[in-house]
């Protein structure tokens, strides 16, 4: 496995591997990598026959009063994970090899940024879509594979690849857990012992209200509420957002009719946790 830090050094890579006739998968991420990760790279690595891996802490999907100065970063141990998972290449661009100081161009999406993370991250998708466009357009893999945990951004994903008419086929995979239920995160890091003992009120939170879902309950109201109540039961728990949206538009949905994700995003001390599940009826 090796590591490549420029963009014409990592087109020369893939233009080798495309000339042989080989398939790229490819995993973009903002290291500190995690079980998630190391799913998403295997299965990268099973059904390509080279894997690309970004490590890349993109600045411009961080908002002026979040933690792009304290995100955890680790490229020894992010190396020895990408190798036993599969990966051929980890691209690592320095900043200003991605962003030139006259850098201007940004992808906007309407429509499905607007809700959830959207409404509390202003800017996070418009830097969320220009990088991954950038790293398509780097990396021009066959496939590219996105984590369930960020549900909101791989609807974004997808649909930018339809409207923008991109060649790769995205492909989402299950969230990882703790065996406590906890999501695997990068921002795990932060929490101290007793945070992290109360973050698994998220995922309990999510089961309750999907055994009531089950049960036969339709309204998001209601659901909402549940969820609501149970994350207040953690006085270090505070909730960001709660919603019950459709899967594939990401509008909110009054009564559960269709195929829905219920998403949350909670602060658990200073640190902001998302988790979600998605009810298909
Ligand atoms: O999910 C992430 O880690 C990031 O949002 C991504 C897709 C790598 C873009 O910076």
């Amino acid at each position: 496995m090796v590591i490549i830090n420029r963009v014409n050094e990592i087109r020369k890579k893939v233009r080798e591997w495309k000339s042989k006739g080989l398939r790229v998968g490819f995993v973009p991420t903002m290291g500190y990598l995690h079980e998630g990760h190391e799913s998403l790279i295997k299965k990268a690595s099973e059904e390509n026959d080279k894997v690309v891996v970004s490590i890349f802490v993109n600045p411009i999907q961080f908002g002026p009063k979040e933690d792009l100065s304290a995100y955890p970063r680790d490229l020894e141990r992010d190396s020895a994970i990408c190798e036993r998972a599969g990966a051929d290449v980890i691209f690592h661009p320095k900043n200003d090899e991605m962003y030139e100081n006259d850098f201007s161009t940004f992808v906007d999406m309407t429509g499905l940024t607007k809700e959830l993370c959207g409404k509390s991250r202003p800017i996070h998708f418009r830097g969320v879509c220009t990088v991954v466009n950038k790293l398509f357009n780097i990396v021009c893999p066959d496939r590219a594979y996105f984590g369930q945990k960020d549900a909101q951004q791989l609807a974004i994903i997808k649909k930018m690849v339809r409207d923008l008419s991109f060649d790769v086929e995205i492909i989402g995979c299950p969230i990882v857990r703790e065996e406590d239920g906890l999501a695997k995160s990068s921002r795990n890091a932060y929490l101290s012992n007793e945070e992290r003992e109360v973050a698994t009120i998220l995922n309990k939170s999510l089961m309750k209200a999907r055994k009531l879902i089950e049960g036969g309950e339709r309204s998001s109201k209601l659901i909402i509420n549940s969820i609501i109540q149970t994350i207040n039961s953690e006085p270090m728990a505070r909730v960001d957002y709660v919603n019950v949206v459709d899967s594939l538009s990401i509008e909110p949905v009054e009564n559960i009719e269709s195929s829905v994700l219920i998403a949350i995003a909670v602060y658990i001390g200073k640190t902001r946790l998302i988790d979600n599940f998605t009810y298909e009826l």
